[in-house]
C-alpha cells in the first residue's frame, strides 16, 4: 500500500468503509475525514464488539493512529461530545491525537429542525441530522465555524444574526415552533471543553504530515452516488463525497494521494428516497436485507436492497479515478442460487442483467482469493474485468480479520 490512500464508497453509503478503514488503519499513522457529518454511521467490528462510529475517524481504535476532522465537515458539537465520551468509557484515549478543523461549519439545533420539518415536505428521506441546512449556510458564507468559539463576544453576536434567520424560515415558511437563542448559544457555549482540547489549523498539520512522508487514510463519508454533483441529484447529502471533495475538505492537493481505494458491495443497497435502478422487490430482496442485516447504522432505518449495477459503477470508477476496488459482503451472497449483475440498460433505462450461478458454500472463513469457491473467483474477476480497475480486497463478513488482501 502506498503511503496516502483515499477510501471511498461507490454506491449510496454502508459500503463497508468503516470496516476497511479501521482493517488499513493498522498500518497507518493518520485517519483523517474530509466531508459529511454524523449523517455517517461507520461500523467496526473488534474481537467481537461493535462500535459504530459517526464522527470520529474509523482508525481511533489503533492507539497511536492520529484522528483529524477537515474543514469540510459539518460539525455537531453534542453529538460529537457524546461519541466521544462514549468511546472514552471503553478506555479510547483521545489525548494528543484527535484534532478538529477551526475552519468546520457548525451544526445548530435549528438546522436540525429545518432539515426535519422540510424533509417533511421534500421527501428526499434524509438522515434528520442537519446537514443539508448547515452545508447551505457554509456555501452562503454566514455559517458559525469551530474556531469562532475562540471569541465568545463575537460568537454571540454571530450567532443572534443566524439564529433570528432561522427562526423567521421555521415560523414564516413552516409554521414551526422557533428554538430560543439562549439555547442555541447555551448548546455551543457547554461544549467549549471540545474547542480548548481539540482546534487545530488542520491545514497546516496536514501539510506537515504529508512533507514528513506519513502515511495517511483519508475516509470518505456517504458514497459517490450521493454526492452533490455526481449523484441522484436531487435524492443526494449536501457535501462532495466524491474524490474531489478530499483537496477542498482537508487541503491537501490531488497529486498528494498516492492511491485511491473505492468500496462497493458485492450487490447494492440504499437507504431513502430516489431512483434505484437495480432495486429488487421480490425474495432475493428479502434474503439480502436479512442475511446482509440491511438496516442503517444512524437512523435504524431498513435498506433498499438491489444487484450491482456495473454501468453505473464504471462512471463512478472514472469520476473518482480508483485505482483498486474493495469489494465487501460477498459473504452475503453465498445461500443464493443465482446472482445477477446489470451490464447495461435497455432504451427505456431498464436493467440488463449477466446472470452467475451461486456458489452455495460459506465464504466467511475465507482469507485468501484461492479459498474463495471457483464461482465467487468468476464473480470478483468479472467485477475487475467489466471495471478495468483491480479488485485489491474481498471482504467476507464484518470483523477486522475476515479480510482478504490480493498482491
Ligand atoms: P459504512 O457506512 O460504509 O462504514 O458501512 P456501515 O457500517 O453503515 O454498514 C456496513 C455494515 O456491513 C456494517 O454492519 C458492517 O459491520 C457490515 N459489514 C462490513 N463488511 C462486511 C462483510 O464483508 N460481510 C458482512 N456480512 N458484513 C459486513
Ligand atoms: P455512511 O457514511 C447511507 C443519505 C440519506 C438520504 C440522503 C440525504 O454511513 O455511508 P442527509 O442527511 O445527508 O442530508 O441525507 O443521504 N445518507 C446516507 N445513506 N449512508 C450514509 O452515510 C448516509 N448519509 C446520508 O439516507 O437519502
Ligand atoms: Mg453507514
Amino acid at each position: 500500500m502506498s503511503n496516502n490512500t483515499l477510501i471511498l464508497g461507490l454506491q449510496w453509503g454502508d459500503e463497508g468503509k468503516g470496516k476497511i478503514v479501521d482493517a488499513l488503519a493498522e498500518s497507518s499513522e493518520a485517519v483523517c475525514r474530509f466531508q459529511g457529518g454524523h449523517n455517517a454511521g461507520h461500523t467496526l467490528k473488534v474481537d467481537g464488539e461493535q462500535k459504530v462510529l459517526h464522527l470520529v475517524p474509523s482508525g481511533i481504535l489503533h492507539p497511536s493512529v492520529h484522528c483529524v476532522l477537515g474543514n469540510g465537515l459539518v460539525l455537531s458539537l453534542p453529538a460529537l461530545a457524546k461519541e466521544i465520551k462514549e468511546l472514552q468509557e471503553s478506555e479510547i484515549n483521545f489525548k494528543d491525537r484527535f484534532y478538529i478543523s477551526e475552519d468546520c461549519s457548525l451544526i445548530l439545533p435549528t438546522h436540525i429542525a429545518i432539515d426535519q420539518v422540510r424533509d417533511k415536505e421534500e421527501g428526499i428521506g434524509t438522515t434528520g441530522r442537519g446537514i443539508g441546512p448547515a452545508y447551505e449556510d457554509k456555501i452562503a458564507r454566514r455559517a458559525v465555524r469551530f474556531g469562532d468559539l475562540k471569541n465568545l463576544e463575537e460568537l454571540n453576536i454571530k450567532l443572534l444574526t443566524l439564529v433570528n434567520y432561522h427562526n423567521q424560515i421555521l415560523q414564516n415558511l413552516y409554521n414551526a415552533q422557533p428554538i430560543a437563542f439562549e439555547d442555541v448559544l447555551e448548546e455551543l457555549t457547554s461544549n467549549i471543553d471540545l474547542y480548548n482540547k481539540y482546534h487545530c489549523k488542520t491545514q497546516d498539520l496536514l501539510k506537515l504530515w504529508v512533507k514528513q512522508g506519513k502515511s495517511i487514510l483519508f475516509e470518505g463519508a456517504q458514497g459517490s452516488m450521493l454526492d452533490i454533483d455526481h449523484g441522484t441529484y436531487p435524492y443526494v447529502t449536501s457535501s462532495s463525497t466524491t474524490a474531489g471533495g478530499l483537496s477542498s475538505g482537508l487541503g491537501v492537493g490531488p497529486r498528494h494521494i498516492d492511491s485511491i481505494l473505492g468500496i462497493t458491495k458485492a450487490y447494492t443497497t440504499r437507504v431513502g428516497e430516489g431512483p434505484f435502478a437495480t432495486e429488487l422487490f421480490d425474495s432475493n430482496a428479502d434474503q439480502l436485507a436479512k442475511i446482509g442485516h440491511e438496516f442503517g447504522a444512524t437512523t435504524g432505518r431498513p435498506r433498499r436492497c438491489g444487484w450491482l449495477d456495473l454501468k453505473a459503477l464504471e462512471t463512478i470508477v472514472f469520476i473518482n479515478s480508483v485505482s483498486n476496488l474493495c469489494i465487501t459482503k460477498l459473504d452475503v451472497l453465498d445461500g443464493f442460487e443465482a446472482i445477477q449483475v446489470c451490464i447495461d440498460y435497455d432504451q427505456n433505462q431498464q436493467p440488463i442483467y449477466k446472470t452467475f450461478s451461486g456458489w452455495k458454500q460459506d465464504t466467511s472463513n475465507a482469507r485468501s482469493f484461492n479459498d474463495l469457491p471457483k464461482a465467487a473467483q468468476d464473480y470478483i474477476l468479472f467485477i475487475e474485468e467489466t471495471l478495468d480497475c483491480p479488485v485489491g480486497i474481498v471482504s467476507v463478513g464484518p470483523s477486522r480479520d475476515q479480510t482478504i488482501y490480493r498482491d
